[in-house]
């Protein structure tokens, strides 16, 4: 009887780790063949006779991003989108670059909890938790500092100093997804009415329309 209630029970813990990050794979790898046309959930797989090295390979993250943008910061992603071998292995990176006081909006990794590490500078970085509480959890970092932002958790970073900053940020996902929160609610094509965002956000409609007017 124990050993069956023990065995539910690595049972339920199996079955929550599965779901919370990509599946495990059945084979060494799985490059992805961006040119078929066979629907499964991530991408086909490459004969792997005809993989190369360069399957495995990006080059690019030495690259500053270009921060001219109204929120001051710069995502260079590697997921399976840029690098064919990240197919089916449940990871991806991506470089960050923040202008002195630039941003990174608030936003969530459906598919992906995150770990980042500054190279360079001060960020304050932060994450929401969920109903009721929504406890902001937030905090400087310095050089070679890391934090993790759960999967699904609004989060942002802000670089609070007066130099550029680099960071690193490693997913839990071969395609985390990106939700910006402002640019979903209030840019959405087609538009979420804003008779709905009036009662949601409880401002007047001229409040709504005009903050959609910024998406
Ligand atoms: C950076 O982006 C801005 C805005 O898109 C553009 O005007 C500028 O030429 C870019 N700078 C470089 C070095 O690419």
């Amino acid at each position: 009887m124990a050993a069956r209630i023990l065995l539910l029970g690595l049972v339920a813990v199996s079955f929550t780790v599965g779901l919370a990050s990509d599946p495990s794979s059945l084979q060494d790898f799985c490059v992805a063949d961006k040119t078929s046309s066979v629907l499964v959930n991530g991408l086909a797989c490459k004969d792997p006779n005809l993989v190369q090295a360069n399957d495995f390979f990006f080059s690019g993250l030495h690259i500053v991003g270009n921060t001219s943008n109204p929120f001051g910061s710069k995502v260079t992603p590697v997921t399976v989108t840029q690098l064919a071998g990240l197919n089916t292995l449940g990871i991806s990176i991506a470089r960050i670059d923040y202008q002195p006081w630039g941003i990174n909006p608030p936003h969530t990794h459906p598919r992906a909890s995150e770990i980042l590490t500054v190279l360079e500078g001060n960020l304050e970085v932060g994450f929401v938790t969920s109903n009721p509480e929504n406890r902001l959890i937030t905090k400087v970092l310095q050089k070679g500092d890391v934090f993790v932002f759960p999967i699904g958790l609004i989060h942002y970073q802000r670089n609070v100093g007066s130099t550029n900053v680099v960071a690193i940020a490693a997913l839990s996902s071969q395609n985390p997804g990106v939700i910006t929160i402002g640019n979903a609610v209030f840019g959405s094509k087609p538009e979420i009415g804003s008779d709905i965002l009036v009662k949601a956000f409880q401002v007047d409609k001229n409040v709504v329309d005009y903050i959609k007017s910024k998406f």
